[in-house]
């Protein structure tokens, strides 16, 4: 007897490794940390220890190549999700630097369609992964008695960060930064991405 597997409602998670990493990165984290020094202070998210950025990056021309992929990756992305071909993509993206000791609590992003993460400095494994936790509500009612996790069965899965790497997710899926227990700064770009239907041009 044959079982044939359907996966429905499935939650993707997208990742790309950048290939000129060795060279973007060091000047991303140049810019990270002068952003930083002229507002040590930051903004209050779900950081914890760690320094955040205001949502200006789209807005600065010397993250100007960044923010190119964060755009060039999210609408391949949607083209794949039979996004519209006359949408436009807005976006926002910050900074954070988290010392060793921070980390992000669970959180979505209300307000956008994908959210993603590209990660600029760190020490792994110590520096801690990012988590993502079963949207499925109704599947935390009763767990069944399991062996090892499947994608039918986690509540959680972990990945693992890497330079040059950047992870994209839909905004809704609930997701946090384990603590850094490197002797290093992980420092990373969080962005958040929404596609609008642009004005028809024979309006
Ligand atoms: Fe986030």
């Amino acid at each position: 007897m044959e079982i044939v597997t359907r996966p429905l409602f499935p939650s993707l998670v997208w990742t790309t490794l950048f290939d000129d990493r060795e060279t973007l990165n060091p000047l991303l984290l140049e810019l990270a940390n002068r952003m930083r020094k002229a507002d040590p202070a930051g903004v209050a998210k779900t950081n914890v220890v760690g320094w955040q950025s205001p949502n200006i990056i789209q807005t600065l021309d010397e993250f100007g190549e960044i923010n190119r992929r964060i755009l060039d990756v999210c609408r391949q992305i949607s083209e794949s999700q039979n996004f519209l071909p006359n949408v436009a993509y807005h976006h926002q993206a910050w900074v954070n630097i988290s010392p060793p000791g921070a980390s992000n609590t669970i959180h979505f992003h209300p307000n956008c369609h994908l959210s993603g993460v590209y990660y600029v400095s760190l020490k792994a494994p110590e520096c801690g992964s990012i988590f993502f936790r079963d949207p499925r509500i109704a599947a935390r009612m009763l767990r069944p008695p399991i062996g090892a996790e499947t994608h039918f069965t986690a509540t959680e899965v972990r990945m693992r960060p890497e330079e040059g790497r950047m992870y994209v997710f839909p905004s809704w899926l609930e997701h946090g930064v384990e603590v850094n227990r490197s002797d290093q700064d992980r420092v990373s770009l969080s962005f958040n991405v929404l596609a609008t239907l642009q004005p028809s041009s024979a309006a």
